[in-house]
């Protein structure tokens, strides 16, 4: 039995079955967009770890910055005795946080932790109830955040009942015929068949839905959110877990529509690693709960904020929202390209670097074709690989390359991509001009 052959069969005794595991490869070391498990084989990962690692695995200023807090102190609770690295992380997210208006932040330690306090918050603000959030849509684990999340399969299945007063309406995807306006029109259904406006506290959605396909939200969509939100005096939740940190070529996705929100989340590539999340938004709404009705444990670790504050320096020294935007283009062309020979490439879309291909039969966007998504996967970790999938139908493959990554690892990957893409579709000879 080799050594991943042995971890996987102690992990399955281990792990309930509900802690999902994609691949059976065990990690020994990894550097920038590059990994070695533990019989010493080499991984390219366009991965991240889902979404963490826009700065690369342990970038050498983050691990600086991570032995220098070590050094000093680990932990004293931000709610008992606060510490400079916590205050100084969030007003630079205050101050990065897309909109004039002056702004406010908590942090947390998760994503769907960061999801929940903006419910309360918005809850306490508006004292109204109700929450919409889109189908297909992806906010966490937890009970709230579970409800907002729109697939029911794994993540609802068996876990109900959910809280209360949560409703969801399409996200427009022009590639499955919901358009803009059915959108808009079906939020205006819930307000005349499920709950009136006036006892709406927020509407949440993610810009580029992540777990759900990567599908973009239209710049005129969110606008037409803020609209709607502003007549109606609806918290606009924006869920950049997965979007934020220069992945989609601007540090935030929402920069791309010109939209200020008022509550936004962040997390995952927040601090290159280490478990940190935050809810950053109108300082006015920020303070509507009282004090100690937020908060955690852990929330705001001095390990996590130092490395969080060398991740927004990495991003500004090395230009990652441009480098974001390069590789995508570089990865969208090569794709194309590769589609034009393969037909089961339905599908290519980025914002930046958040690049996916949507895999169906014969170019039918209504055929989705999961099997072939997840021979993918396991093909390509083969050929030393290792990617993602999604999508409300498990046939989108989402590309979240490190934005550290050199050129050179990018092409890597991406011809490890439409090789096994030829190999398993029997393809004509598609050429990666990368
Ligand atoms: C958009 C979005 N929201 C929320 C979450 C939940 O974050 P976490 O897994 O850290 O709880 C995720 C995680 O994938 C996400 O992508």
């Amino acid at each position: 039995m080799s050594a991943n052959q042995d971890l996987q069969k102690r992990r399955d005794d281990a792990f309930a079955r509900g802690l999902g595991n994609q691949l059976p490869v065990y990690i020994e070391r990894a550097r920038n967009a590059e990994m070695w498990d533990v019989e010493g084989r080499r991984y390219v990962d366009f991965g991240s770890g889902i979404a963490v690692l826009n700065t690369g695995h342990l970038h050498p200023k983050v691990q600086a910055a991570v032995a220098k807090q070590l050094d000093a102190f680990s932990h004293t609770c931000l709610m008992v005795t606060p510490y400079a690295v916590a205050v100084e992380l969030a007003e630079k997210l205050n101050k990065l946080a897309p909109g004039p208006s002056p702004k406010k932040a908590i942090f947390v330690t998760t994503g769907a932790e960061a999801v929940e306090n903006c419910i309360k918050i918005a809850r306490a603000h508006t004292g109204r109830s109700g929450v919409i959030a889109f189908g297909g849509g992806f906010h966490g684990r937890t009970f709230m955040a579970m409800a907002l999340t729109g697939k029911v399969a794994p993540y609802k299945a068996a876990f109900g009942p959910f809280p209360a007063e949560v409703y969801h309406a399409p996200f427009p995807i022009a590639y499955h015929g919901v358009s803009i306006q059915d959108s808009l029109d079906a939020l205006e259904h819930i307000f005349k068949y499920d709950i009136e406006p006036a006892r709406v506290a927020a509407i949440i959605i993610e810009p580029v839905m992540g777990e759900g396909g990567f599908y973009i939200a239209p710049p005129e969509f969110l606008q037409a959110l803020r609209k709607l939100c502003d007549q109606h005096g609806i918290v606009l939740v924006v869920d950049e877990i997965q979007t934020g940190f220069a992945r989609t070529g601007r540090m935030f996705a929402l920069e791309h529509s010109g939209v200020e929100p008022d509550l936004m989340t962040m997390a995952k590539s927040l601090a290159g690693g280490f478990p940190l999340a935050a809810v950053v938004g109108k300082a006015h709404i920020m303070d509507a709960p009282g004090p100690g009705g937020l908060g955690g444990t852990y929330a705001g670790s001095p390990i996590a904020c130092a490395a969080g504050l060398a991740v927004l320096e990495v991003i500004e020294q090395e230009n990652l929202c441009d480098r974001a935007k390069v590789i995508g283009e570089t990865m969208v062309a090569a794709l194309r390209d590769a589609a034009k020979g393969i037909p089961a490439i339905g599908d290519v879309r980025n914002l930046g670097a958040m690049v996916a291909i949507e895999l169906v039969k014969n170019r039918d966007p209504h055929a989705p074709d999961p099997d072939l998504t997840k021979a993918l996967v396991k093909r390509a970790a083969e050929k030393g690989l290792v990617i993602l999938s999604c999508g409300l139908y498990a046939n989108v493959i989402r590309f979240l390359v490190p934005l550290t990554a050199s050129d050179a690892i990018v092409r890597e990957g991406l011809g490890i991509v439409v090789e096994c893409l030829r190999e398993l579709t029997g393809s004509v000879k598609a050429a990666v001009n990368a």
